[in-house]
């Protein structure tokens, strides 16, 4: 990266991704895109066929590595994410959880009944993910940003609820208005895990972190801001007492309309908007330099050419003024031709000329 705005941070070669974060306005975005590690690619179906499962993968340290290291190595994003899943958190918390081949993630679901002191938290259980960034670390581009991640309270506590994902969370909605009390304190017990979780991340190398809200979009006022407002600024609080310079990037999927109070309430450094936010609307409602990431629909990326040319001037033209990481309004999907994904970042490197 060069010019005279490449980054705020100290040395002489400035992480592109990570100056972002820090305020920089680069005149090409850094780029990564949420969920690039993983089905869309071969050689990610190659190693996850010979491991068997997908938390055989995660709990195989060099080979969860090589999957964050496989799309640096094919695309050469700026930043790389971990790779792992959000719902090692609940498993940590003591909850059993499996992957049902073609379906997606189980856990055993705290019904109104479920005695929380069933739950037996063992911390161990994150070591494994603790080594992966270690074996990342030793083999990154010094120019990569490395992203750590957790999913955010709300989104979590779903899952854990349910047992699984569902259309409109309506067990864990549920929950929250009638066993409040109860509700609370599985966020407390995420929130806590969660700090935990992060704080292994950095000490282990990462050097920002991204809280997942995929299911941010489902509640009303009132309990936006109890469940995710809240839970994510305790985060960050908890967060910045110990590693103050460590970025937060905020992700509330769905938020809609709350993304400003989003931002605003839980004090995250950036902010990742999804697909079905106008990018012209979200700049002029957030705060003025707060970073941004996002937003290209992840079906323009599928469909390729002009619709992502088209979005892709869009998104850059709204976000011009405020340092923004080109990413998706969420995760890659499976069935993305990877020449789309090399036509896009030529297309992003080269319109910032
Ligand atoms: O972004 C990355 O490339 C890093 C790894 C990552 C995964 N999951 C790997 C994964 C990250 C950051 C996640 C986050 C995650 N996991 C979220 C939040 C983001 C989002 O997309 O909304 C959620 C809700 C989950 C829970 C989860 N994990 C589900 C619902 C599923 C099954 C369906 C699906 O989307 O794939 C998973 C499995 C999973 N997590 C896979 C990968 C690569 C696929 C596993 C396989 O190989 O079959």
């Amino acid at each position: 990266m060069t010019g005279p705005d490449a980054g705020l941070s100290n040395g002489p070669m400035p992480k592109p991704l990570l100056s972002v974060l820090k305020g920089a306005l680069p005149a090409v975005p850094p780029m990564w895109l949420m969920r690039q590690a993983g089905r869309y690619l071969p050689e990610y179906r190659a190693l996850r066929a010979e491991k068997g499962g997908f938390l055989e993968l995660v709990y195989d340290s060099a080979a969860a590595a090589e999957v964050t290291l496989q799309p640096l190595r094919r695309f050469g994003f700026d930043g790389a994410i971990l790779f792992s899943d959000i719902l090692i958190v609940p498993y940590a918390m003591g909850q059993d959880l499996w992957f049902e081949a073609g379906e997606g993630p189980r856990l055993a679901p705290i019904l109104a009944e479920t005695d929380l002191s069933t739950l037996k938290p063992d911390f161990s259980r994150y070591e494994a993910v603790y080594e992966t960034v270690r074996q990342v670390k030793a083999a990154l581009d010094p120019q990569v940003t490395f992203l750590g991640f957790a999913g955010s309270p709300w989104t979590i506590a779903t899952y854990m609820v349910a047992g699984q994902g569902s259309k409109d969370q309506g067990a864990a909605r549920r929950m929250a208005y009638r066993q409040p009390d109860k509700f609370g304190a599985i966020i407390d017990a995420i929130i806590d895990a969660t700090v935990v979780y992060l704080c292994g991340q950095i000490e282990a190398g990462v050097e920002a972190v991204q809280l997942f809200d995929s299911w941010a979009g489902s509640l009303a006022p009132l309990e936006f801001e109890r469940w995710v407002i809240r839970p994510n600024r305790r985060i960050v609080e908890k967060l910045k007492a110990i590693h103050p310079d460590i970025p937060v990037i905020g992700f509330p999927k769905g938020a809609g309309a709350k993304l400003a109070d989003y931002a605003v309430g839980t004090g995250v450094d950036a902010v990742g908007v999804d697909e079905t936010v106008d990018p012209h609307w979200a700049n002029r409602v957030l705060p003025q330099g707060l970073p941004v990431q996002g937003n290209l629909d992840p079906l323009a990326l599928i469909a390729g050419g002009r619709a992502v040319e088209e979005a892709v001037d869009n998104i850059r033209a709204a976000f011009a003024g405020r340092p923004h990481i080109f990413n998706l309004g969420h995760g890659i999907l499976p069935d993305t031709p990877i020449d789309h994904v090399e036509a896009l970042l030529s297309y992003v490197r080269a319109a910032g000329d």
